[in-house]
């Protein structure tokens, strides 16, 4: 199988256009998947691509990728999060890219465990270790749970399903998605023709859950500020609320958009300066035709943002 009949790109022509990249620059794309972003900007001018995931078979399907780009493609094998430990101040990048969530290849592996749509152990880990989903079904309590399915999901029914779960286990571990995705069924409504499936927002909330994918976005967002050039410029494809919520903020709050926290006070005086700068604070949405063609696309939204030349903060150091 071709890599590019594994995952098809989303927004492609957009996000080259927008990183528009140039012979010598170097870029980073974050979330490598199949690589098809890194091989366009390779394709696309003589410049490098240093390519994070956090998934080790995404790595090791990039190793012939890189193969073919004389030295240009560097894979890393790492949490995005983590991309501050390279890219900073000291070591900066024209353009950072990143397409989150999980690639069409992860879902449609039935062992990694993040689709209901076929019985395989209830994993979702990106990154083969640590905390599993089924950890968390079988040992949260029934709190725990429902505030899961509801931070991450936004699932009305979180307490209903939650109670379901606990109750389930007593019986047996839940150790497979299809016994998940059956116990979510049998407290909840059959869905209407064209509604999803009932159970997608709870596999939804503990994919994020597992793998603390709204920690990640903030902390590479944040180290993104250093990580940039200026007038290098930062391209997020974002596929649901909770994601969008965070890059639409951090860009509003970093080009002086936030709004005024009291409209009955006048904004204060001295306002920090932007330290990027936008085009449109609407995002781009993909086109009726890709969303013919990739039924995936159909939720994205692109957000981009360049890099002034104002000093970022230093980001704090944790612990
Ligand atoms: C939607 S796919 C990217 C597809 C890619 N743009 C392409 O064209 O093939 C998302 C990829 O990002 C990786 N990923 C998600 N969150 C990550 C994180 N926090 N750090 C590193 N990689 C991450 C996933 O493992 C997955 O391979």
């Amino acid at each position: 199988m071709e890599t590019s009949d594994l995952h098809i790109p989303v927004m492609l022509q957009e996000v080259v256009d927008t990183l528009a990249p140039q012979d010598g620059q170097h870029f980073v794309d974050a979330t490598f998947g199949n690589g098809g972003y890194s091989e366009a900007l390779l394709g696309r001018a003589r410049c490098t691509v240093s390519a994070f995931d956090r998934d080790p078979d995404a790595i090791q399907r990039g190793v012939p990728i890189a193969g073919k780009y004389d030295g240009r493609l560097r894979l890393i094998q790492s949490a995005f999060a983590e991309l501050g430990a390279i890219f900073n101040q000291d070591n900066q990048v024209d353009g950072i890219v990143f397409d989150l969530g999980v690639c069409s290849v992860q879902l449609d592996q039935p062992e990694r465990g993040f689709s209901f749509r076929f019985d395989g152990p209830l994993d979702m880990r990106m990154e083969k270790t640590g905390r599993d989903a089924s950890d968390i079904v079988n040992s949260y309590s029934e709190k725990q749970i429902a505030d899961i399915l509801w931070q991450f999901g936004e699932e009305k029914a979180s307490r209903r399903i939650a109670k379901a779960i606990v109750s389930a286990r007593a019986e047996a571990p839940i150790l497979r998605t299809s016994q998940l995705m059956q116990i979510i069924h049998s407290v909840m409504p059959r869905p209407k023709p064209g509604q999803a499936d009932s159970a997608t927002r709870s596999f939804q909330a503990l994919r994020i859950y597992v793998n603390q994918e709204l920690e990640q976005l903030e902390q590479a967002l944040q180290a993104s500020e250093l990580a940039l050039k200026p007038g290098g410029v930062l391209v997020v494809v974002s596929f649901h609320s909770l994601e969008d919520r965070i890059v639409k903020q951090f860009i509003r709050q970093r080009s002086g958009r936030a709004p005024n926290p009291n409209k009955y006070l006048p904004q204060a005086e001295h306002q920090p300066a932007a330290l990027f700068s936008i085009s449109s604070a609407k995002p781009k949405l993909p086109s009726e035709k890709e969303i013919a063609a990739n039924p995936r696309a159909r939720s994205a939204k692109l957000r981009a943002a360049w890099r002034t030349d104002a000093p970022a903060q230093p980001i704090a150091q944790a612990g």
